[in-house]
């Protein structure tokens, strides 16, 4: 597919923000307390091989996503997910940011567990459009497409923030990082989700099988698509574990201004909660 421009244009009208996107099949309307800001997706043709490699991957993953993801993690994904959204600590006040929302499976957890109002954003349209058919008669889930490097939303807006299987995705983590700190408010719980791998080289050994010999196979049973998604997932797992290992990553955080960063490792590592609050004054 050639260069698929996707610039999002903002307009002003009535305290609203309208928005026009140029990729998706339908013009995307928000709603927002977004008033001034002008908000651009990087086109596909501008984007790094990694951002353009993340857009083309979850493009045709389609209706199968959910379920898919609980099988290729045995089952375990949703318990990691709870775990994550636990952290958050919400009340029916909180407005909640889900970063690389997805199909909106933390989203609805959120609005579950909280009573919430959640904005889900990605920058995935096909995934969205799962989104929104999720929360089509729920008011209180705002579906925004944007990208988490550069937020649509003015400092401070967010209680709180949730990103599920992000920065894997990304060219630079601690700038990404930074973005996503900076929406949420001083004392905001900021709470992430991640594979990881585990560190005992027994276990580590049966993960390096499964991911390299049973996600392939499963993807495979699934769709096209989802083989792509089985040979790119454990290689690309490793690569982050070993040059983001969850106790540099926490680090990272804390230097993007998150304090009492907590870690919890799940099935033997192969899941990766990780939480904080941002600080109310950066050193
Ligand atoms: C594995 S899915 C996770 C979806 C959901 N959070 C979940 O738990 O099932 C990763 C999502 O990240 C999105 N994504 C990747 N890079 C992104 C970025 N830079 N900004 C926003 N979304 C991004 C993808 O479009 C995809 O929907």
């Amino acid at each position: 597919m050639g260069a698929r421009v996707a610039v999002v244009v903002m307009r002003v009208v009535d305290r609203s923000v309208h928005v026009s996107d140029s990729s998706a099949d339908a013009p995307v309307l928000h709603s927002a307390r977004r008033v001034g800001y002008v908000h651009f997706m990087s086109s596909d043709s501008l984007a790094s091989p990694r951002k353009t490699h993340a857009r083309t991957l979850f493009r045709g993953l389609g209706p199968a996503y959910d379920r898919a993801g609980a099988l290729m993690s045995f089952g375990q994904d949703p318990r990691w997910r709870r775990k994550m959204v636990a952290a958050v600590d919400a009340n029916s006040r909180t407005r909640v940011l889900d970063v690389a929302a997805g199909t909106g499976l933390v989203s609805a957890a959120l609005r579950r567990a909280y009573d919430c109002d959640v904005v889900a954003l990605d920058q995935s349209p096909e995934m969205l459009a799962m989104s929104r058919q999720r929360f089509r008669s729920d008011p209180r889930v705002e579906v925004v497409l944007g990208e988490a490097e550069h937020l649509p939303f003015a400092t401070g807006e967010f209680d709180a923030l949730t990103f599920t299987y992000l920065l894997r995705y990304v060219d630079d983590v601690p700038a990404t990082l930074g973005e996503l700190v900076r929406v949420v408010r001083p004392g905001g719980v900021i709470a992430s989700l991640e594979f990881g791998v585990p560190s005992s080289p027994v276990l580590r050994a049966g993960w390096w099988g499964v991911t390299r010999a049973f996600l392939p196979v499963a993807g495979r049973l699934i769709s096209r698509d989802w083989y792509a998604v089985g040979r790119f997932l454990g290689p690309n797992i490793a690569e982050f574990a070993r040059v983001w290992p969850p106790e540099r990553l926490a680090q990272q955080w804390h230097e993007a201004g998150i304090e009492r960063v907590q870690i919890a490792r799940m099935s033997f590592g192969a899941g990766v909660v990780m939480w904080g609050t941002k600080a109310s004054e950066r050193a």
